[in-house]
């Protein structure tokens, strides 16, 4: 049985969950005693505003061998391709964008050298818009740790499994599963696989929350329970560690002379969450038309707007097409919300070309979008009957605000400058004398 296979999990998205990794290690009936049993350290962890109101409101408590506040002096260093939100460095375009995948290392890289920062929006001193990473990496991130005070992470693999050891538990997660680590918290990342590949979005905004079902009742889309929390897990481990921390745009670290994952019990409802995709429960249409891709909104982080949205991530899952008397592919359309996808496995239905696995590509801002010209034709003409989708997810990054490049997002060579010929080959078909 592999590691991950070991690994039990809490269900249950947002509950107040309580975990110990030894007996008694949790207070009873109060949170913060005189004394903690195993002499352990008592510390509350807020991803939300103490008075927030109380269904959004996140936090944990931590009991752990030492508090966070045992670390040496912060230096900055350097951010590599990292960047954040206002993006400054290239002017953003209206232009329609799109990339190949990032390639996997061949020098020893681990999560955080292997980080690149395609694009960002909102402003992360601010606590609105996001950042969007690609990650490659091949090794483990030996004696050194990570921590996002920018926000929080939602991990999208695309190829290989990782661990999250953090500092509420362990969480494997592979292509097909996500995962979110709050804002703030410490975590260490190793490789289950030779290398590993994918996709960070970075949430400067607030936490990601499952969105309203309306009409459609008390179940469906992303399901309460099918989200998974992790136990509590520590090492008491001494020696020449590194926590790696990013800071209102910044990379900074510090010398610690223990691991900083060590929480022996927690109790709270703000902890690193992962969720298996395929549990989504798919609602389309069984008529005519198709609603629009909101539809398949897994998670949400919502601006004062109501309905609009800081960041929305949306699946592209397997699943049925049966309507009737419907150009089926996404129709043209364009956008107040910018759009950033990625291509996990198989092949997206607007684009059969050019858009791969590991990919991305950016529609911002009323930027004109839809099937290349070789799908249309298909579509618009193809004998209609029920379809499997099968072997495709496809994903969105959805936002508000505008998604600027960053400059190597704009000029790396993973860009495919060629992009807007996918729409070159659609004709004009308009003929006034046949309705
Ligand atoms: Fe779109």
């Amino acid at each position: 049985m592999s590691v991950a296979d070991s690994l039990t999990y809490m269900t249950g998205f947002g509950n107040e969950f309580e975990t110990e990794a030894l007996s008694g290690a949790l207070p009873k009936g109060q949170f913060n005693p005189q004394r903690v049993n195993y002499d352990l350290y008592t510390e509350q962890f807020n991803s939300t505003a103490f008075t927030a109101p109380r269904s959004s409101n996140r936090r944990t408590w931590f009991y752990r061998i030492r508090p966070s506040a045992v670390q040496g002096e912060y230096q900055a260093i350097d951010n590599g391709l990292i960047r954040t939100a206002p993006i400054t460095e290239a002017v953003t375009p209206p232009s329609m964008l799109r990339w190949d995948p990032i390639d996997i290392p061949t020098q020893k890289t681990d999560f955080i050298d292997g980080l690149i920062t395609m694009a960002a929006n909102g402003n992360a001193n601010g606590q609105s818009g996001m950042a969007i990473h690609h990650y490659a990496l091949n090794a483990n991130m030996d004696n050194r740790y990570f921590c996002n005070a920018d926000g929080e992470m939602l991990f999208v693999p695309q190829q290989g499994e990782l661990l999250l050891f953090t500092e509420c538990g362990k969480l494997t997660i592979k292509a097909g599963e996500i995962a979110v680590v709050p804002r703030g918290m410490k975590f260490q990342i190793s490789l289950f696989s030779d290398t590993a590949r994918g996709y960070l979005c970075e949430n400067y905004g607030d936490p990601l929350h499952l969105p309203e079902r309306g009409p459609v009742g008390a179940n469906g889309y992303s399901n309460d329970r099918d989200f998974q929390y992790p136990v509590a897990a520590f090492e008491d481990i001494e020696g020449d560690f590194t926590l790696v921390t990013k800071f209102n745009g910044n990379l900074f670290q510090c010398p610690i002379g223990h691991s900083p994952l060590d929480v022996v019990a927690w109790t709270g409802n703000s902890a690193p969450y992962k969720y298996d995709l395929s549990r989504f429960n798919v609602i389309n249409t069984v008529s005519y038309d198709h609603p629009d891709p909101s539809i398949f909104t897994v998670l949400t982080s919502q601006t004062a707007t109501p309905g609009v949205a800081n960041l929305d991530f949306v699946i592209f899952p397997p699943r049925w097409m049966v309507a009737e008397n419907t150009f089926r592919p996404p129709w043209y359309h364009r956008n107040l919300m910018s759009e950033y996808m990625g291509l996990i496995e198989g092949v997206y239905d607007a684009k059969e070309h050019g858009f791969v696995p590991g990919g991305a590509s950016l529609h911002n801002c009323m930027s004109p979008h839809g099937p290349e010209a070789d799908v249309f034709e298909k579509a618009s003409t193809v004998d209609l009957q029920p379809q499997r989708y099968e072997n495709t997810l496809a994903f969105m990054f959805e936002s508000r605000f505008v998604i600027s490049p960053t400059a190597y997002a704009l000029h790396g060579k993973e860009r495919q400058h060629n992009y807007i010929e996918c729409w070159q080959k659609i004709q004009k078909k308009f003929n006034p004398k046949t309705p």
